[in-house]
């Protein structure tokens, strides 16, 4: 598949807020822009459009992302590095070009989760609608499937992964029907789970909780993808990879991502003086300051224009000391 086909429909999430919250960090020439998850370029495209002096590292798990991003960016090719890896390997990527991992960085974007590119390529299995191969793998190279999981997980291990990721109110029962169809057959395609999930959770619950394989795909997802804690390693290298002045804008699809990015960030934008003092410490106020307030959502005309954006929960903040 090749950029043409996705190009139409792929809509940047929230790129104008996005460029107001990284913008003022963007203008000095030479400054580092980190998009950590490239996806088809459709950000990094546009910062490198609006600040010609930008340099940009981006990273992707996704080989076949980066390869449709290279095409896009070519006519940028002079200033930009691109690293196939997990976003948690940011400080490396950093060293790879040439960059200090610590304060080199004037803005990094995290747009977190699948790029319409991987929905949209039915054989990698994201969607539930079209029958495929239980792989999801993000990193088609490397790792587990999701097929993987269904088959060998025990009992336990399932219903764990369906409740904590994928917060399914039927896990348990989901994953004893998982248990007792594999004795059968292994699972291999995606329409053999949804058509258990169609049998397993009770008709009368899918009118509030949506299509009834929703939950469990996502929960597989972060699952073979190791999502929460690839973002978890993930955030303090970023934050850490800010000069004064940095800023960072995470995207989050789901309530569990937010969660994590509004915890990795709670203690750098608290001070560490002692509360009854009525000076702050020298060194010892907050690192960070919040450039949103709690999580920001899309817009409706943004959801309108772009329905990927209706999930989406933003947060930014601005590096306003430095590192202790
Ligand atoms: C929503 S898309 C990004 C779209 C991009 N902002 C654009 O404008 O085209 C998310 C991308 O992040 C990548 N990704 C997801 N988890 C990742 C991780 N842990 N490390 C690196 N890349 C990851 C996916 O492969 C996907 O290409």
């Amino acid at each position: 598949m090749n950029r043409e086909q996705h190009g139409p429909r792929h809509v940047p999430v929230l790129l104008r807020r996005a460029d107001e919250l990284l913008g003022p960090a963007l203008t000095e020439p030479g400054a580092v822009y980190v998009d950590a998850t490239l996806g088809l370029g459709g950000h990094a495209e546009h910062f490198l459009r609006t600040y010609p002096g930008l340099r940009l590292v981006g990273l992707d798990r996704d080989t076949n992302a980066l390869r449709l991003a290279e095409e896009r960016l070519r006519p940028f090719a002079d200033r930009i590095t691109l690293v196939h890896t997990t976003y948690d390997g940011i400080a490396d990527a950093l060293t790879q070009a040439g960059l200090d991992p610590v304060d080199s960085v004037s803005g990094i974007l995290m747009d977190l989760g699948v790029s319409s590119m991987q929905l949209d390529e039915a054989e990698r299995g994201f969607a539930y609608s079209v029958d495929a191969p239980l792989d999801m793998r993000m990193d088609p190279t490397t790792g587990i499937t999701a097929a993987d999981v269904l088959n060998t997980y025990s009992h336990g291990e399932l219903a764990r992964v369906l409740k904590t990721y994928g917060e399914e109110r039927f896990a348990g029962k989901i994953a004893s029907e998982v248990v007792r169809r594999r004795q059968q057959r292994p699972f291999t395609t995606s329409a053999e789970l949804v058509e258990l999930l169609y049998a397993t959770i009770p008709a009368a619950t899918r009118r509030t909780g949506g299509h009834p394989a929703k939950r469990t795909f996502q929960a597989l997802r972060v699952e073979v993808n190791g999502e929460l804690d690839s973002l978890r390693a993930a955030l303090p290298a970023a934050l850490d990879a800010l000069r004064m002045g940095g800023r960072i804008v995470v995207m989050s699809y789901q309530s569990l991502e937010d969660r994590v990015v509004k915890q990795e960030l709670a203690p750098r934008i608290t001070s560490r003086t002692p509360v009854d003092l009525p000076v702050e410490l020298p060194g010892m106020g907050p690192e960070f300051r919040m450039l949103t307030r709690g999580a920001e959502k899309a817009t409706e005309r943004e959801v309108e224009e772009n329905p990927r954006a209706a999930p989406v929960r933003m947060r930014a903040a601005e590096r306003i000391q430095e590192r202790g």
